[in-house]
């Protein structure tokens, strides 16, 4: 049996037939498959009209496979349309003004999670900042230093959409508990790249959405809540979707369901459930040990090749410190960015660096045609 990855699913892919795609960090490719959920959704709507029962179905199996890829159970995910709408909901219910008032974020959190921690200073909370080292490395030591008896919640994330950088979430975790505070690993970066287990990793919530390397679209989220916290938390930031009896309909009082479906919110996000769904299939179907180990080997490839050009890589490369995606150090990233679309090669750029991102599509060629781009475009590269 060949594994799904490589040449055995770039045909599913149709943008491989005219572009080099290297950037599932921004948004990953459009597939048939997910082109397909769409008109099933319109079909659906269009046949059947409102189709709401069937509709909150496709929620639960968005819940499930969700739960599935990541080793938590359904009734631990919140479904909801954004990692924004999910950490509000997350702080909205930690009762910064009597208790523990800090929040912990490592320089790397994506702005939504770091303006939302900022935001509850209207509330009493105080934010306190970990930085990385000049060589992009977040040492632990640096979370054990800020992380005290008066912190809530400590927010890493898994992989850095800044540098590629991945960081040892169960490490972080682990600090974070010794000190009694919760931990929330944003995965954003590395649900669909890298094996996620909420049980090996231990955190307490985990984040992460279908617009990259689950292939999807924008729209919909999930949030892993685990079991033990759900009855704790109560979110202030809320919906009818949250509500304990969805089709109560009852406005007298304030009854969130018992698990992390109190994390939801409005009316779920039907056509981005259906994208989800075949987006997380495809990924399934691959394997994400398989997509990890095809990643790897390009990877190889193209930083051998870098190494070759004598570029600067911004990603640390020791082991289990870097996935699927590559930074490299560019005098002016948006003009190189610029330079390699003009040549049909898909990057991006994030501060000084050069943003190239692998996923299970990628195939030696386009590796070959990246660093051949590069090399005409030395200039541009520190
Ligand atoms: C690490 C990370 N977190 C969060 C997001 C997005 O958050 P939201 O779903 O709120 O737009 C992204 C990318 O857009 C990301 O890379």
């Amino acid at each position: 049996m060949t594994d799904l990855v490589g040449e055995a699913v770039r045909a599913r892919f149709p943008i491989f037939e005219h572009t080099t795609y290297a950037n599932s960090c921004s948004q990953g490719a459009l597939s048939v498959d997910v082109r397909r959920a769409y008109e099933e959704y319109l079909a659906g709507w269009d046949a059947h009209g409102a189709e709401w029962e069937h509709w909150v179905e496709r929620a639960e199996a968005a819940r499930g496979a969700f739960a599935r890829l990541v080793g938590a159970e359904p009734d631990e995910v919140a479904v909801t349309t954004s990692v924004s709408q999910a950490v509000s909901s997350l702080v909205s219910a930690l009762p910064l003004e009597r208790e523990r008032r800090k929040i912990v974020i490592s320089e790397f959190e994506f702005p939504t999670v770091g303006q939302i921690a900022h935001a509850q200073e209207l509330r009493g909370a105080e934010v306190v900042h970990v930085r990385p080292e000049p060589d992009g490395r977040i040492p632990l030591e640096r979370f054990a230093e800020a992380v005290d008896e008066e912190t809530a919640l400590v927010c890493c994330t898994a992989i850095s959409y800044r540098t590629g950088y991945r960081l040892d979430v169960a490490e972080v975790a682990r600090i974070a508990h010794e000190r009694g505070a919760l931990c929330l690993a944003d995965s954003y970066q590395a649900a669909g790249a890298v094996p996620l287990d909420v049980n090996a990793l231990g955190v307490d919530f985990l984040t992460a959405g279908t617009v990259k390397y689950l292939l999807a679209s924008a729209g919909l989220a999930f949030m892993v809540v685990r079991r033990g916290l759900h009855e704790r938390l109560l979110p202030t930031q809320t919906g009818w979707f949250a509500d304990e009896d969805i089709f109560r309909m009852d406005i007298s009082d304030y009854s969130p369901a018992p698990d992390a479906r109190r994390f939801d919110s409005g009316t779920p996000p039907v056509p981005n459930i259906y994208a989800g769904i075949a987006g997380i299939g495809i990924v399934v179907e691959a394997g994400v040990p398989a997509i990890e180990a095809h990643v790897g080997a390009l990877r190889a490839r193209l930083l051998a090749g870098l190494d070759e050009l004598a570029a600067t890589v911004a990603t640390p490369r020791g082991e289990g410190e870097i996935g699927p995606l590559v930074c490299v150090v560019s005098s002016d990233p948006d003009a190189l960015v610029a330079a390699l679309a003009a040549e049909r090669i898909v990057t991006s750029a994030r501060d000084a660096n050069l943003r190239i991102s692998l996923h299970l599509y990628n195939v030696e060629e386009d590796i070959a045609r990246i660093l051949q781009a590069l090399a005409r475009h030395r200039a541009l590269l520190v």
